[in-house]
């Protein structure tokens, strides 16, 4: 049967991932954004603005997907509008798409804050979750904009008979400009100033992010999951954690990162140090660099998120996830994490987007 995806979010860090693996395998593919950007020649863009439901229905006229993968998020000062907005945009959407009768599937991205708290109570106040991370864990006990959005799948899937299934990884590494949160990119860009400037490149997070085990998210990693639960019957109507399969010390991959760009990796002395603190003023720097190098993004911010890297390595809990549960139903792919940071600096080099 003939399958019609609509990627929610596609230029985002996720989406476009997810744009590229279903392609790849021969579906039909729409991608929505306000502004939809793809370097995909084959996937069919729609602009529209989640919050805007007339906007959102003019724009999706004539669209009938059979599966709709959503990644879009906002971010918002607080938890609370985090969850007003947040919900309305999957609330609209699957209202949007209610007439059509022709959705199947729907599959929803959102990530380890399911467990953690959202970002302002985040694994640093009250009780830290068990780890690793297994989605047999009941939700916190706290407001949180993931919890908003799943019940508005499971209501409209109530609604509309289609089944659902929800995902959550750990911090993605992948390819994105101006998108919210990328860890990877801020890295590489990091780590470019410290061997342009001779800075030290430093460890910026805990000692408990250092010295404990983590894992990472590469988005193909999330795109195959949500490939292979788009095709399991056995997958249907359940959460998944969703990482690369292996576990790694920031103590080994910072090193190994160091070492793909040529330069030392600092001592680390146990100490947080925000990246936000270090590169807050090296816009200017990025710029000169751009002009020297030739390169794609003179403006620092729309490669580089140090608030997110900085909440991410800064923990005070190793973190790490469960797989089996996807597993046991049949989903093997695995992802060497040094090969997906290393996979990701090459492709930011050869797209000029990092000298
Ligand atoms: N990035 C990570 O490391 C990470 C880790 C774990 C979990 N997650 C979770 O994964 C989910 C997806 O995040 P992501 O990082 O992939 O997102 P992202 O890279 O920031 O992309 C967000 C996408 O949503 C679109 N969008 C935002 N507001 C919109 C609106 N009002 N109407 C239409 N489109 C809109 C954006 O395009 P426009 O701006 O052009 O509209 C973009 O395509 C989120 O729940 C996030 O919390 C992310």
């Amino acid at each position: 049967m003939k399958r019609t995806a609509l990627v929610v979010g596609a230029s985002g860090i996720g989406g476009s991932s997810i744009a590229r693996e279903l392609v790849a395998n021969g579906w039909t593919v729409y991608g929505l954004a306000r502004r939809p950007r793809s370097d995909i020649a084959t996937v069919l863009p729609i602009a529209a603005d989640l919050l805007d439901p007339a906007g959102l229905d003019a724009a999706l006229a004539g669209v009938s997907p059979t599966h709709v993968f959503i990644t879009s998020w906002m971010r918002r000062e607080t938890e609370a509008e985090n969850i007003r907005v947040n919900a309305a945009m999957v609330r609209n959407l699957l209202a949007a798409l209610s007439s059509r009768k022709t959705l199947r599937h729907v599959a929803l991205v959102t990530g380890l804050k399911h467990y953690l708290g959202p970002f302002e109570a985040y694994a640093s106040s009250g009780t830290l979750p068990d780890t690793p991370l297994r989605e047999s864990q009941p939700r916190l006990a706290v407001e949180n904009f993931y919890y908003a959005q799943e019940d508005e799948v499971y209501a409209a899937a109530d609604r509309d008979r289609f089944t659902w299934t929800i995902h959550r990884p750990h911090t993605v590494i992948g390819k994105a400009v101006g998108n919210a949160m990328n860890l990877g990119t801020t890295l590489a860009v990091y780590a470019s100033i410290c061997k342009e400037t001779g800075r030290p490149f430093r460890f910026p997070g805990s000692e408990a992010q250092w010295k404990g085990l983590s894992d990472v998210t590469d988005a193909r990693m999330l795109a195959r999951q949500l490939l292979w639960a788009a095709d399991t019957d056995a997958a249907r109507n359940e959460a998944f954690n969703i990482t690369n399969g292996d576990v790694f010390r920031w103590n080994w991959l910072w090193h190994k990162i160091a070492g793909w760009f040529g330069i030392e990796a600092a001592p680390f002395d146990g100490t947080i140090q925000p990246l936000e603190q270090i590169m807050a003023n090296d816009g200017e720097l990025w710029r000169d660099m751009a002009k020297r190098y030739g390169l794609a993004e003179a403006d620092l911010d729309r490669l580089a998120s140090p608030w997110h890297t900085d909440l991410d390595l800064g923990r005070p809990i190793e973190v790490m996830t469960d797989m089996a549960k996807s597993r046991k139903l049949g989903f093997s792919a695995y992802q060497a994490t040094d090969e997906s940071f290393f996979d990701l600096f090459g492709e930011l080099r050869i797209e000029r987007l990092i000298p």
